[in-house]
């Protein structure tokens, strides 16, 4: 039996993270190095730290020393092509293992490893390239024509390395990486980065501006690993599967850096989502924790149970869910059909750990939370005032005491913005919930107009201002309306310019036109064309308005909302 919440709660703090990650204030720290030389130092060389499969049946496993010396060669090379310390490095590229390795060699060479959903598109890849002013991209075939048709607007790029671009036909700047055939680098020395040094930049959407770079420093794996170790009760001889891409936060706190710094090996499917052939993953591997979202969790309901019993998922010992609400539904079905129910933690880019968790062995509430994890202090904030609501059940912002390690330092070239989610000394979450009498969080929605689609978040200003670019719209407001299985997905509301009138075939053209600059997950499913758009006197949009319409909401007296100018 783990041990329990409220033992590990008494006297919590983050020194005891440190020791079990045996570091060491005033050390340097390096999460490349604390996920492989050190895991070989504690004797786990040859203990399989990733088993990798793709959709094409291809596969591969390697120790922790084989993902040691792959990540140092891969290291020097960068470093002899020119790429320094602190540099940015974007990796563009499916769920290859060089993804995982190379995510390491970056960090160990001492520079700033920014991962990227690799179906972005090329306006998407180039809003997050040029905030972060990249100075090389690792990427593959398959998407290095992406790279190519933005690189002249990138000043700062000066090396493309191509995985799969040994003998093909390469551009300007660019150059083949195969990691296999890399000179070894037994010499290689990690860079001694400090608790402060910037290791991972992730990009994020907020309701207005572009996606927001999210900078996280080494210190962070103090806390990924606890909560790893704990929340997700990993155990030496797990094999763990983590859904997550590692384009975003849960793929590289909890894809990457939480089990690999626990010494756990870890499986990855490069593959699209197939219930069968999950089950068929998990039964083959003998996954045993494993790490979802609900999106996906409803798809596999979707299948039936049925379809869990022509598969022995006997080897599962442990579920965890993250990224959007987990219905109380959801947790029910699952423990009737795996027999053990979801656990869903809360957390978000900017926490870099999970800060509200089902711990292991506590009595799961359906549809709530959890409990803030030891060493967090949590709260739910009344949005006027700043101060606590302690009245169980009412509704505030879920808001956090700054100082956990993996807390991120701010915004990249954005502080105003960082400060921005700051109040009254708390930090806040953006989203609104309350706490029941016994000390369980729930999650009531978005305080913003950010859309959670399948666990991945969109800003609005992203999509409007794709849809202002073409040539017949006046305005637009993109919302979220309901979907079954992503929760919600993007539908926008445009106004024409006059002179165009509403049709099949504009709405067509609109939408052939954004998807060539907006990711898949950004396209809105719908579009309707309206008159006017709900505004505030001071003329800025209320999404809110079009947002309840579609869940059919009742927003009351909506003259005060229009008046809300803040
Ligand atoms: O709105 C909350 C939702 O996802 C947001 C964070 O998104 P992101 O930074 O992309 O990180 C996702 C993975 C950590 C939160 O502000 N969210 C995340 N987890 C939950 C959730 N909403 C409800 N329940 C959750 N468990």
């Amino acid at each position: 039996m783990p041990v329990s919440y409220e033992e590990r709660l008494q006297g919590f703090d983050w020194s005891m993270a440190e020791e079990a990650l045996g570091y060491k204030s005033g050390d340097p720290i390096n999460i490349g190095w604390y996920c492989s030389d050190r895991i070989c130092d504690m004797g786990l060389a040859q203990k399989p730290a990733l088993i990798w499969e793709n959709s094409k049946g291809a596969e591969r496993t390697y120790t922790f020393d084989e993902i040691r010396i792959l990540s140092d060669n891969i290291a020097a090379h960068l470093q002899s092509q020119g790429v320094q310390a602190g540099d940015r490095v974007c990796i563009f590229m499916d769920r290859h293992a060089e993804l995982y390795i190379s995510f390491l060699a970056v960090l160990k060479l001492g520079a700033v490893v920014q991962p990227l959903f690799s179906a972005f598109g090329e306006e998407s890849l180039y809003t997050r390239l040029e905030n972060a002013e990249t100075n090389a991209v690792l990427t593959e075939m398959k998407h290095v024509r992406k790279v190519r048709r933005i690189r002249e607007r990138l000043p700062n790029l000066k090396n493309i390395f191509v995985i799969d671009g040994a003998e093909k036909p390469l551009k300007e700047l660019e150059q083949p990486l195969t990691m296999n055939a890399l000179p070894a680098a037994p010499d290689f020395k990690c860079a001694e980065t400090g608790p402060e040094t910037p290791s991972v930049l992730h990009y994020t959407s907020g309701t207005t501006g572009q996606p927001k770079g999210a900078q996280h420093v080494h210190y962070s794996i103090v806390s990924q690993s606890i909560t790893a170790k704990w929340v997700l009760d990993l155990q030496d001889d797990d094999v763990y599967w983590c859904n997550a891409d590692p384009g975003w936060v849960t793929g590289t706190s909890y894809g990457i850096i939480g089990p690999w710094s626990n010494g756990i090996t870890q499986a990855v499917l490069d593959a699209g989502f197939n219930t069968d052939n999950w089950y068929r993953f998990i039964a083959k591997h003998k996954i045993s924790v494993w790490y979802s979202a609900p999106t996906a969790i409803r798809l596999l309901m979707r299948d039936g149970a049925d379809l869990v019993k022509q598969h022995d998922l006997s080897c599962l010992r442990h579920l965890c869910s993250v990224g959007e609400p987990l219905n109380a539904e959801a947790v029910i079905w699952s423990e009737e059909a795996y027999g053990m129910p979801f656990h869903d933690t809360f957390w978000q880019t900017e926490t870099g750990c999970m800060v509200v968790t089902n711990w292991p062995g506590m009595k799961v509430k359906p549809g709530s939370m959890g409990k803030p994890f030891p060493g967090i202090t949590a709260g739910i904030i009344d949005p006027e005032t700043g101060e606590e609501i302690t009245e169980p059940g009412k509704v505030g912002i879920i808001a956090l005491r700054p100082g956990w390690p993996s807390q991120i330092r701010g915004y990249r070239n954005n502080e105003a913005g960082w400060n921005k989610k700051f109040l009254n000394g708390w930090y806040l979450c953006g989203d609104q919930g309350s706490i029941d009498q016994d000390g369980y969080y729930w999650f009531s929605g978005r305080d913003d107009d950010v859309i959670n689609t399948g666990g991945h978040l969109v800003g609005p200003f992203e999509i409007e201002s794709a849809l202002l670019e073409h040539e017949a719209v006046a305005e637009s407001a993109a919302v979220a309306t309901p979907d079954k299985v992503n929760m919600e997905v993007v539908k926008a509301f445009v106004v024409l310019k006059s002179g165009f009138e509403p049709s099949d075939d504009l709405d067509l053209a609109i939408m052939n036109f954004i998807r060539k600059k907006l990711s898949p997950l950004a396209m809105p499913q719908h579009i309707e064309f309206i008159d006017q758009l709900p505004k505030t006197r001071s003329g800025k949009i209320v999404r809110r308005i079009l947002r309840a319409q579609e869940f059919g909401e009742d927003l009351g007296d909506v003259s005060t909302l229009m008046n809300d100018d803040d």
